[in-house]
């Protein structure tokens, strides 16, 4: 038995051809059990599962985030400790290779929660955060995919094209030994969307939140239903407060989502016992558990 608890997601929606997605779920899940099994903080177990999410172009983060109406990647991150409530996040920026690890920057070392666009990126170098070049960022498949969004004149999803049902958002949530809580999510945002446009990824409370009284949670799905619901944060209300374990709590919280907004999305939770839940309201979401010594790959 392991006393810790991991879970990742690459992002909910209509996902085709899923199985491509389950030897880097499985790797990443893993490689941050390793982690953890060996001390670390769920804090750096997060930040470097989402790091390696946001290597991988299959995922909308980092990477392989979609590109916005001006063909460039813009991204954004969060990342939240449960044991101090500490939250760091970026928003709208380019050119960074992992923007969780600017947000956990931003968290650890800039006195602040938020920071946006050109600020931002001038804090990344200050803090020697990596950068890579504008075509690291512009995948063949991330060009074809705006040209097609362009042509039918549509702001979508990454995971609501029929044609290729990739993902938005990528996340992890994780209770280390210590009983500690930690989330982080990252995202590309939305195909074609307008510059300057923000999810809910980079903001505490409706994309991300941890608090060790309660849970960890991250959100993948149309950011303006998750910011409008606070969902992150409804979730934790709901364990903290009506004492729903994680399953219930993040069953409790889509409904909501759906109730209130017509919401479409998921979103992964491990509750305070280190107890795993994820719920959605779209076909199909891609998560990893490490728990008790298993991995487990859903990937419906
Ligand atoms: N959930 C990611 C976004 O809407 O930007």
């Amino acid at each position: 038995m392991t006393d810790f608890t991991l879970m990742i997601h690459g992002g909910a929606g209509a996902i085709r051809d899923p199985h491509r997605y389950e030897a880097s779920l499985r790797a990443i899940v893993e490689s941050g059990a390793r982690l953890l099994a060996a001390g670390s903080s769920a804090l750096d177990a997060v930040a470097h599962c989402v790091a390696l999410l946001e290597d991988d172009p299959l995922y909308n983060a980092g990477r392989g985030s979609v590109l916005n109406a001006d063909g460039a990647a813009m991204c954004d991150a969060s990342i939240m400790d449960g044991r101090t409530l500490k939250a760091g996040a970026v928003a709208a920026i380019r050119g960074v290779r992992n923007p969780v690890r600017l947000a956990y920057e931003v968290m650890d070392k800039s006195g602040h929660v938020l920071l946006v666009g050109e600020g931002a990126e001038r804090f990344a170098r200050e803090r020697d955060v990596a950068f890579e070049s504008e075509d690291y960022f512009r995948t063949e498949a991330r060009v074809a995919q705006l040209a097609r969004a362009k042509r039918k004149r549509e702001t979508t999803l990454d995971h609501s094209e029929p044609a290729d049902a990739k993902l938005g958002t990528v996340g992890a949530v994780a209770r280390d030994r210590n009983g500690d809580l930690a989330a982080a999510t990252s995202t590309g945002g939305v195909v074609n969307q307008r510059a300057g446009r923000v999810g809910d990824s980079p903001l505490i409370g409706a994309g991300t939140f941890a608090d060790n009284a309660s849970c960890a949670a991250s959100c993948t799905g149309v950011g303006e239903d998750f910011i409008r619901t606070a969902l992150a944060r409804t979730a934790a209300v709901f364990v903290e407060f009506r004492s729903l374990r994680a399953e219930e709590a993040a069953r409790e919280a889509i409904r909501y989502l759906v109730d209130r907004v017509d919401g479409r999305g998921g979103l992964i939770l491990v509750d305070r016992e280190g107890r795993c839940g994820r719920a959605r309201s779209t076909p199909g979401m891609l998560t990893a558990t490490f728990v008790a010594g298993v991995a487990r790959v859903e990937t419906t």
